[in-house]
């Protein structure tokens, strides 16, 4: 007969050698990047919403310009009415950038985060912060 013991307490370390770099990273989920959300307006809010859910907006927020600029540039439309019938004014600069109005600390931080670099404010005006 083999050595029961000795193989198990083996399997014991194996796995729990090999499944290191999981349970790492479970850990390492909080080191993502929380985009902040206290801006003045955003705290002025009666409902803390934004144009679309927030699974939305994080999924689809790149889309939703892209469909925004369209619908300016090709169709002269600047109003949008989201999922429940809500309008807003169109605009990178004065509606999302006026709740978000810490880039840095928002945009940015997920997007620094996951290496994207949108070139969007070489021509629209970014919010002014303070340099930190
Ligand atoms: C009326 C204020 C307001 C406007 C305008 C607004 N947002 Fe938001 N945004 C919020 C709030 C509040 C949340 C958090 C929503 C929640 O927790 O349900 C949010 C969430 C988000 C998120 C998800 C963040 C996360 O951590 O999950 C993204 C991305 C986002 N907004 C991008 C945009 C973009 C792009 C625009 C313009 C198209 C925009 N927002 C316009 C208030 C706004
Ligand atoms: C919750 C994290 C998160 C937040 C907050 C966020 N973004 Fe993004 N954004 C991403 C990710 C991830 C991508 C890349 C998606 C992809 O490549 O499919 C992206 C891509 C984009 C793109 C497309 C860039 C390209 O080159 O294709 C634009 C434009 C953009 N974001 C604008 C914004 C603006 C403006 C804000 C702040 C109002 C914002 N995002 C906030 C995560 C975020
Ligand atoms: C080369 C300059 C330039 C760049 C770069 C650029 N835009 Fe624009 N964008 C414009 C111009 C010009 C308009 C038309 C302005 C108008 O008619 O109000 C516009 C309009 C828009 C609009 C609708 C009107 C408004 O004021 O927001 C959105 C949304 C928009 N762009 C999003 C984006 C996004 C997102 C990016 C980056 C992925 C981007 N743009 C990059 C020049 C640019």
């Amino acid at each position: 007969m083999y050595n029961g013991g000795k193989i198990i307490a083996g399997l014991i370390v194996f796995v729990a050698f090999f499944a290191f770099p999981f349970y790492y990273n479970l850990g390492r989920a909080n080191a993502r990047p929380e985009p902040k959300l206290n801006t003045p307006v955003i705290m002025g809010l009666a409902e803390k919403k934004c144009v679309e859910s927030r699974d939305f907006m994080r999924a689809e927020h790149m889309q939703l310009l892209n469909d925004w600029r369209d619908s300016v540039v090709r169709d002269n439309n600047r109003i949008y009415s989201n999922a429940e019938g809500k309008k807003f004014n169109i605009s990178l600069q004065n509606t999302c950038m006026d709740c978000h109005s810490n880039k840095k600390e928002f945009c940015d931080r997920c997007h620094n985060y996951m290496a994207v670099k949108p070139y969007c404010f070489s021509c629209h005006i970014e919010p002014k912060e303070d340099k930190s």
